[in-house]
């Protein structure tokens, strides 16, 4: 096989076999196929797109291309929930243990963020303590021990998906469905869990801008879940504007251990049930979404879901001291106000600028070696929809510069849109795909 005729019969419209797309992982990721060639693939499939079977063939092989994580050793069905991402998004650390509280193991590998938007190892580093360098043994065992685990991906899952995304990101090929769809799943399916529940994220703050697209995208990866015999579904949720109040690592901590409080935004609130009723079905613990609704509100009031939050913090070596006293994180002493300048209503909040104010401030990545700042980041005061007073205050920021503190609340400023007319609240949650 040449990879030659490989690109030539894909540039001319035609469908790759599984054994070409095999050969062609394989080679590349042994770096036997050199980037150019590679490139010219990827330039070839993002105009003349994938079929159904393509796109399953690619997602398999990258998969396969490292470690494929056997959690069989885990009692019951795992389930696994990955987010397309974006800001303010700490559905994760509320979820997990909401949902293994209810008897579902919980058996997740998390990123860092990158960009504008934060990662979930992030935002667990800021509790002191907290490990998530564990060994695959560590993580089986404790998943069978407490329900819950969430460890960093290692270098070794689908190592041809980290070399083709670093490909694709400098040669304007990301944002091909196939392409996005297999990558990401690829990750999944290599983690091992028996179930994926997608959340795909739709607005400004989203990778998706357009519900459509994030419509196209949900579709195709519970397809390719299926395809790959892993019980597949996704939710389509709204990331027009941040998800709860909080942005940034040790702020958004608190407003997960908020949540679990019983005292958390209304979105936020909504987006952990949605996502937890289709893992505990899907991990057998209930029959239909109102049964599986009511068990979780069930371990929020009754606190097993906090406790649940604070055993897996010290099992993985955090101080869990800070999930019952969260005024012991340690967030950013200067504090700056953002004001409206005028009365009416609350229209627009530009989701991905509200990210890099907090990015601006120190708390997110500009490149992977960036060391980030934990204790920074913002508060909003008023979210899409409501109605504000002259004055009233639209956010509070947290830093440690002044300088920086006025770019953020500028940067915030420019990124809210206040009304003379009152504006209709649409769904938060704009859909589920389970077939
Ligand atoms: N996230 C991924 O992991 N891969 C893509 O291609 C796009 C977003």
């Amino acid at each position: 096989m040449r990879m030659y005729d490989l690109i030539r019969k894909k540039r001319d419209g035609g469908i790759l076999s599984r054994d070409e797309i095999a050969y062609m992982v394989k080679e590349y990721t042994r770096g036997d196929i050199p980037d150019y060639q590679m490139s010219a693939m990827m330039m070839a499939i993002y105009f003349k797109g994938m079929d159904r079977e393509e796109t399953l063939s690619l997602t398999m092989e990258m998969a396969k291309s490292g470690e494929m994580l056997d959690l069989s050793l885990i009692k019951g069905t795992k389930v696994d929930k990955h987010s397309t991402g974006g800001v303010g998004d700490k559905t994760s650390l509320a979820l997990a243990p909401m949902v293994a509280a209810c008897g579902v193991p919980v058996a997740k590998m998390s990123g860092r963020g990158l960009g504008h938007t934060g990662g979930t190892i992030d935002k667990l580093e800021s509790i002191p303590g907290f490990s998530t360098a564990l060994e695959t043994e560590q993580f089986i065992s404790q998943v069978n021990e407490i329900g819950i685990a969430i460890m960093g991906q290692t270098k070794e899952l689908a190592p041809a998906d980290k070399k083709l995304y670093a490909l694709r990101d400098v040669t304007a090929t990301v944002d091909n469905l196939s392409l996005i769809a297999s990558s990401i799943m690829s990750k999944k399916l290599a983690s091992g869990a028996d179930a994926i529940i997608l959340d795909v994220k739709t607005g400004s703050g989203a990778f998706m801008k357009k519900e459509e697209d994030a419509f196209a995208l949900a579709r195709e990866m519970v397809r390719i879940g299926r395809g790959a015999g892993r019980y597949t579904a996704a939710v389509i949720s709204d990331m027009d504007q941040p998800l709860g109040y909080a942005i940034g690592n040790a702020l958004e901590v608190k407003e997960a251990i908020d949540t679990l409080q019983g005292k958390g935004p209304d979105d936020f609130v909504e987006l952990c049930l949605t996502l937890g009723a289709e893992m505990v079905m899907a991990g057998g613990k209930a029959r239909t979404t109102e049964e599986a609704r009511a068990l979780l509100h069930k371990k929020i009031e009754d606190g097993s879901a906090l406790n649940k939050l604070a055993e897996f913090v010290k099992a993985q070596g955090g101080d869990e001291n800070y999930i019952y006293e969260p005024d012991r994180f340690s967030i950013a002493p200067l504090k700056k106000e953002v004001r409206a300048k005028e009365s009416g209503w609350l229209s627009h909040i530009d989701c991905e600028e509200a990210g890099l104010c907090s990015l601006i401030l120190g708390g997110g990545r500009e490149n992977k070696e960036s060391v980030i700042d934990l204790g920074v980041g913002l508060v909003l005061a008023k979210k899409k929809g409501d109605q504000v007073e002259e004055g009233d205050v639209l956010a509070t920021l947290y830093g440690r510069d002044e300088e920086k503190l006025s770019e953020a609340a500028a940067k915030y400023e420019a990124a809210c849109h206040v009304g003379a007319e009152s504006v209709i609240r649409l769904p938060f949650i704009k859909g589920m795909i389970r077939e």
